[in-house]
């Protein structure tokens, strides 16, 4: 289909992982423009392009899904987003390479295919073990990045054909990774299938996703924006993988991104049996709730709690003549910062140590993005912490602005003040 004509929105029908269609509704924001969408600084944003953003959750297979999709051509040809040169991302990549080598005892010379492997860095980090590596990513000007740092990389999204292609060309792969990207794709059974059929007999599909637990329990809501389609729990990957020939072997808990899970999935033919873990998170997320229309309606009662609670703070701080500014402009920020109201007339900048948002202005708020050294000279009362996930490393480097008087706004799980006493 070509590009210009086809829906950029697609309402959703069946699960896409069980078929099921009794869905119950979470969280709807409204229309919200994309949370990676930075724009050049303009007099008129008229004509910003927004789409719905709502969350339902199926009542089958408790996946929790966004109500309308977004094409990923307009999504992810031309984007923004970069892993962030954050040292907890560096240790963190470093951190996964070896666990999954170690795990599932990946000789040297493992061949590893990485699916939204953006700019390379996961990648390096698993060719600083030994291995080989071939990357795949749309983002056609991260792809090229990539490719200058060492990492051989396919400008395309990864689906049944791209697996097939790959299977051909280099055969077969010991290690498929999908760190923070399985959530984005739509058709996710197409991408099992794919899965199964590039893995070799002993090999392991890692993929890593933000934590439906972690986000539920601590009001994580900032995590829903338009790319992130799926909010996964083990349980429900566990029933998307079984229908395709593979299944959960393994899962590790992490701390990045508010929370997230690395889950290790093995062909049903394959070496690898499933350790007690996986069935004690199956068990645990059941006495969460999870099955339960309550703990989602509960959640959704909190998250509107952090939407009246936190601009109320914002403003009456700002009516006390405070100078607040956003910490981070992470794509996050901008679903809190729509869902709050909040925009300019509270918010002087945000600053951010992404080069590439320096001089634009965030999407639907339309605050400028200034450089940490801006906020250096120029420093607020108050920031925002809209990058929150980095708490303790921000916190751990701005103490110098603490200690000036300066304190931080925590939003989530609840918007909670840190000051220099707190350190
Ligand atoms: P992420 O949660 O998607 O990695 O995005 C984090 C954003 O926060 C990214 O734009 C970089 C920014 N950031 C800073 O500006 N300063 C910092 O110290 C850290 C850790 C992140
Ligand atoms: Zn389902």
């Amino acid at each position: 289909m070509n590009e210009d004509t086809r829906e950029p929105v697609r309402l959703i029908d069946t699960c896409r992982v069980c078929d099921g269609n009794d869905w119950q509704e979470v969280v709807s924001f409204g229309p919200l423009p994309l949370a990676n969408s930075f724009l050049e600084p303009a007099d008129s944003y008229d004509d910003e392009p927004a789409y719905p953003l709502g969350v339902v959750s199926c009542r089958s297979c408790r996946l929790m899904s966004l109500t309308h999709v977004v094409d990923p051509e307009v999504l992810y040809r031309r984007y923004f987003y970069v892993t962030s040169d954050s040292r907890t991302m560096a240790e963190h990549m470093r951190h996964v390479a070896a666990l999954c080598r170690d795990r599932f005892a990946l000789p040297a010379g493992s061949f590893v295919v990485e699916m939204g492997s953006n700019t390379g860095q996961q990648l390096s980090a698993f060719q600083d073990i030994g291995m080989r590596t071939l990357g795949v990513d749309p983002a056609r000007d991260l792809a090229a990045a990539a490719g200058e740092r060492g990492v051989e990389t396919l400008p395309d999204f990864f689906s049944g054909p791209t697996a097939r292609r790959v299977l051909k060309e280099y055969g077969p792969a010991r290690l498929i990774l999908g760190r923070h990207v399985f959530a984005h794709i739509d058709n996710i059974a197409e991408i099992a299938v794919g899965v199964r059929e590039l893995l070799e007999p002993a090999g392991v599909f890692a993929v890593e996703v933000p934590y439906a637990l972690d986000m539920l329990e601590h009001n994580e809501f900032d995590t829903i924006y338009h790319e992130h389609l799926s909010y996964f729990a083990v349980d429900t990957l566990a029933t998307l993988f079984g229908r395709h020939g593979l299944r959960v072997v393994d899962v590790e808990r992490l701390a990045v991104h508010g929370g997230s899970i690395l889950v290790f999935v093995g062909r049903d033919d394959g070496p690898w049996e499933p350790r007690p873990v996986v069935d004690r998170m199956r068990e645990q997320e059941r006495d969460f709730g999870l099955f339960e229309d309550a703990t989602y309606a509960e959640f959704a009662g909190r998250v509107a709690g952090i939407g009246e609670k936190l601009p109320a703070l914002v403003r009456s701080l700002v009516a006390d003549g405070k100078r607040v500014a956003g910490y981070g402009a992470p794509a996050k920020g901008n679903t809190l910062l729509g869902v709050c109201g909040l925009g300019t007339d509270e918010l002087e900048f945000s600053i951010d140590t992404t080069v590439l948002k320096h001089g634009r202005v965030l999407p639907g708020s339309h605050i400028p993005v200034r450089t940490p050294e801006y906020g250096k000279e120029n420093p607020p009362d108050y920031y925002l912490l809209l990058a929150w996930n980095y708490a303790e490393e921000i916190i751990g480097k701005e103490r110098e602005f603490l200690e000036n008087g300066g304190r931080f706004i925590v939003p989530i799980p609840e918007p909670t003040i840190v000051s220099a006493d707190d350190l």
